[in-house]
């Protein structure tokens, strides 16, 4: 059953796409039909999408102005497609996701999802904190990786659409003390909010009643071309991060600020993300320490696309993004119509506190303290040049 929530109306075509939608009579692509209506209305609609954990799991879409549509569901607060227009107007989903429940059932690895209680890695799965120490689970080698066994990606979180027509979701989860491991009951939302320029931003805030790390993300898997027959070496990247955080073997930091100079790492300037893949072993799957380390918003990334003409900028507060080129993709999962995902067929732009930093001292800190709030926030524009 769908709910409209959302009241302005538009028309399809016209204010959803740039200059060049017009241009656009006979394209079409596989997820066309799947997301644009006549008649289409600014703000949120929701369906049911099945049961978790004996609880109901639905899909919400939201809608802007130009009908420009994101698709999240409470399970794992987890964004399943982002359909935008290519330069010649036809539209895909730039986002790796499922058209049904049961693909994230079967456990991707965090496709769209939001990440915690702590985003990335803790070496040997365990930390110290006020001279006690706290054992999580090491689901990734001896390590511990998003937040465990079942992290925040795997949970249903209460679900609140904005009821204005502004096309936004309000997503709560209560973690309770000693869940996964980790001290204290911590009361996270998680505001996701799609603009009419097609900016999709997403806002954390916390508490807690005992200190804890915490880093939150979201690992959506980007591939503009909105094809996943393609792999994303093609696409340009540019970090504005003058150093980065080497990492060892099991992909722990080393605790180095690494500069980037002379090194594959270094996107100060636009690269093509396979220009250079093939002198990092295993592929890109690193921390960069971005160079506005204020808590500020501010562009850290653009990724652009030349065959779409998609480009991407992203803005956080964060002091880092990890930069993931889908190195552990293998063709095993399929998309919904059957593709095989394979080997860098996407990318990750996580961004996030360091890895390991309850560990590591010397990194700016993840623990949020009883009566603080943490707050971050990520910003994902797309446009089309
Ligand atoms: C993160 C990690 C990767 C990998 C993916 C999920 O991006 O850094 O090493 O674990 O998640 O497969």
């Amino acid at each position: 059953m769908k709910k409209t929530v959302g009241t302005i109306r538009v028309l399809l075509c016209a204010a959803m796409l740039t200059a060049s939608c017009g241009n656009n009579e006979g394209t079409n692509t596989a997820t066309t039909t799947d997301t644009m209506q006549n008649n289409t209305k600014a703000g949120v609609t929701q369906a049911d999408w099945g049961e978790a954990d004996g609880k109901k799991v639905m899909l919400y879409t939201l809608t802007n102005a130009r009908g420009v549509q994101v698709k999240i569901t409470n399970y794992g607060g987890t964004i399943t497609s982002w359909v935008t227009p290519d330069k010649s107007g036809a539209l895909s989903s730039i986002v790796l996701g499922f058209d049904k429940l049961q693909g994230y059932l079967d456990k991707p690895p965090y496709f769209g999802a939001l990440v915690g209680r702590y985003g990335n890695r803790i070496a040997n799965a365990t930390f110290t904190l006020n001279g006690t120490a706290y054992k999580l689970a090491a689901n990734n080698g001896k390590n511990a990786l998003h937040g465990g066994n079942k992290g925040f990606d795997k949970v249903v979180w209460t679900a609140t659409p904005a009821t204005d027509g502004t096309p936004a979701l309000t997503l709560n989860y209560l973690s309770k003390d000693g869940e996964e491991g980790y001290p204290g009951n911590l009361n996270v939302t998680v505001k996701y909010t799609l603009s009419d320029d097609n900016e999709l931003g997403i806002e954390y805030t916390a508490q807690t009643d005992k200190a804890t790390p915490v880093n939150l993300t979201n690992h959506s898997y980007f591939n503009l071309t909105g094809d996943v027959s393609n792999t994303i070496l093609e696409h340009s990247l540019m970090i504005d991060a003058d150093r980065y955080t080497p990492v060892d073997t099991t992909l722990i930091p080393t605790g180095k600020l690494q500069p980037v100079a002379g090194t594959p790492f270094d996107f100060r300037q636009p690269h093509k993300i396979g220009e250079r893949i093939n002198n990092v072993p295993g592929g890109y799957d690193h921390n960069f320490v971005l160079n506005d380390t204020g808590t500020s918003l501010k562009r850290i990334v653009t990724l652009s696309d030349s065959s779409s003409g998609r480009r991407m900028e992203v803005y956080t507060t964060e002091p880092g993004v990890q930069f993931y080129t889908g190195n552990f993709l293998d063709g095993s999962i399929k998309t919904s119509d059957g593709k095989p995902i394979n080997k860098h067929a996407a990318l990750c732009l996580e961004t996030q506190h360091f890895p390991d930093s309850p560990n590591q001292p010397q990194f700016p800190t993840t623990i949020l303290q009883p009566g603080a709030t943490y707050h971050s926030v990520t910003k994902y524009k797309v446009s089309v040049d």
